[in-house]
């Protein structure tokens, strides 16, 4: 049976429409699920939206609604996105469904058991914004002297009576967890904040709240819902069969990958751990925060969005509707190093999409097979081989190589870097090779000139087809099988038109 392979995003609020950050976040999770099935992995990928707390409720209320009629229509726009960004993910998952209740109440039960739960009076700073409560300490000043998160969202104070976890009984565990797992969160920068984070101290948590309704309620407690992040952690488990189907559970759990945001790692980090540890259950192997896409350097939220009049420019669906899926795939995991920050822009993703797509593997697929399709009815036979075919081969396989490496140590955009070399080897090559010259004056040469081709094509296009999944299989369709002697190559359509600058909305 094959290795399993458990990858999550996080679960997204839908207190608004998706934006390109989700869409970035959504995208990335999918090339590596997309990449670890074609390495022969079980994978199961899921993703989906965090429906409870004070922000839904808020949000709902602005707007004349239940959280519930809100969640309804706003968790559909994210899963209409996963569809059109063609996202392979095996769950979808929505935490108001049933099973979430029961896997989030038992890993409460769970806690209490361990006897890390106790009623005592929270009085402290919460941001809605960030569903986060902070330290007095940790405030930062606003332009106009108010205070705010050390993510720059406003904060209240907050005072009722909840349950607290023991966070602190877990201060050490939790250290020597990361000294002893190097890799549990990554990128480094993100695993030094935690350290430090940890390092000064963790104080209680405050897991449950009396003030509102909209959550999961907390077991023999009546009046409490649980903390929003308390149940909206666990999906992860529930999606792997939690806690009753045992034999899932063994196969999924553990997850391999939480693939977060770099202003969450903190919860993913911190208290999920913390909550395992207490539930007596295996910690996830790793924790990946990735960086934000901004858009005129600032960083693109939900909550600003909302009060922007103009459509935003930064809708993934418009964006994939007009410049196409793939070419919004490739720039986001082209263009942005994987972990930092990625500036977006039309211009920049017409650059990257023209110059990679269009201009190089595009075109070196298309000037290949019209010209077979024209001049060989369609058809390639093994020719006279020479010494520069095994080369270009080699060039291939080697940049495929790096892709492969690249991909399994999360290094996306390097990988797809990596593999443009191959293209670039390619297109030496065929114009070296000068095929449509050989027509006439050496039809064998030209034959294994062609073959040589489409071998390196092939190879190409399978490995880049995690990135940009639906062009890939266009441009197979085209080649046809390997070793398929009846198949003709027909004239092709270009898989890779080049896109215009679309006015902005
Ligand atoms: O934080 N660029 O949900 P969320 C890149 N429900 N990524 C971005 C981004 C941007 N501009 N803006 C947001 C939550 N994200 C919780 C998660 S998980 C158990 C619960 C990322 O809707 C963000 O970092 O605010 C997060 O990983 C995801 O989108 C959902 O953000
Ligand atoms: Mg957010």
């Amino acid at each position: 049976m094959a290795d399993p392979f458990y990858i999550t995003t996080a679960i997204h609020y839908p207190n608004g429409r998706p934006h390109i950050g989700h869409a970035y976040e959504m995208i990335a999770a999918d090339a590596i699920a997309r990449f670890q099935r074609q390495q022969g992995r079980d994978v199961f990928f899921q993703t989906g939206t965090d429906e409870h707390g004070l922000k839904m409720v808020k949000t709902a209320r602005d707007r004349d609604m239940t959280a519930r009629e809100l969640a309804d229509e706003m968790s559909s726009y994210f899963s209409e996105m996963a569809e059109k960004l063609d996202i392979s993910c095996d769950r979808f998952i929505r935490t108001s469904e049933a099973d979430h209740y029961k896997a989030s109440q038992a890993i409460w039960q769970a806690m209490a058991d361990a006897g890390d739960l106790y009623l005592d009076r929270y009085e402290g700073w919460y941001s809605v914004r960030d569903e986060a409560f902070y330290e007095e300490k940790e405030l930062v000043e606003g332009e106009g002297g108010e205070k705010l998160s050390p993510q720059g969202t406003p904060v209240e104070w907050t005072a009722e009576e909840t349950w607290f976890f023991k966070l602190s009984k877990y201060e050490k565990p939790l250290l020597d967890f990361y000294a002893a797992n190097p890799d549990f969160i990554r990128p480094e920068s993100r695993r030094n904040e935690i350290l430090r984070f940890v390092e000064g101290g963790l104080a209680d948590l405050s897991v449950s709240r009396t003030s509102f309704d909209w959550g999961v309620p907390v077991p023999g407690s009546p009046g409490h819902v649980m903390y929003v992040w308390v149940d909206a952690l666990t999906n992860y488990l529930t999606g792997a069969g939690y806690p009753d189907d045992q034999e899932r559970l063994a196969r999924y759990w553990p997850a391999d990958i939480h693939l977060i945001g770099k202003d969450i790692v903190r919860f993913h980090a911190v208290y999920w751990p913390a909550f395992l540890m207490s539930a007596k259950i295996a910690l996830p192997k790793q924790v990946f925060g990735h960086g934000f896409m901004l858009y005129r350097d600032r960083k693109i939220s939900k909550s600003e969005l909302a009060q922007m009049e103009r459509p935003p420019v930064v809708d993934p669906l418009a964006l994939a509707d007009y410049y196409g899926v793939d070419a919004l795939r490739y720039f986001l995991l082209r263009d942005v190093s994987f972990g930092q920050d990625g500036s977006f822009s039309d211009e920049a993703i017409v650059t990257r999409a023209n110059a990679d797509l269009s201009n190089s593997f595009g075109n070196l697929a298309q000037r290949t097979l019209s010209f077979i399709a024209k001049n060989c009815e369609g058809k390639v036979e093994t020719g006279r081989v020479e010494e520069a075919d095994g080369v270009l081969i080699a060039e291939v396989e080697n940049a495929c190589g790096g892709f492969i490496r690249a991909f399994e140590d999360l290094a996306l955009s390097q990988g797809v870097e990596l593999w443009m070399a191959g293209v670039f080897a390619c297109n030496a090559y065929i114009d070296a090779q000068a095929p449509w010259g050989l027509r006439k004056t050496d039809p064998e040469r030209m034959h294994a000139v062609l073959n040589t081709l489409l071998r390196a094509i092939r190879r190409l296009a399978v490995t880049i087809a995690p990135v940009v999944p639906g062009s890939a299989q266009k441009l197979l369709d085209q080649l046809g099988p390997q070793g398929d002697a009846d198949f003709r190559i027909a004239p092709p359509t270009p898989i890779f038109p080049r896109l215009e600058l679309r006015q902005e909305p």
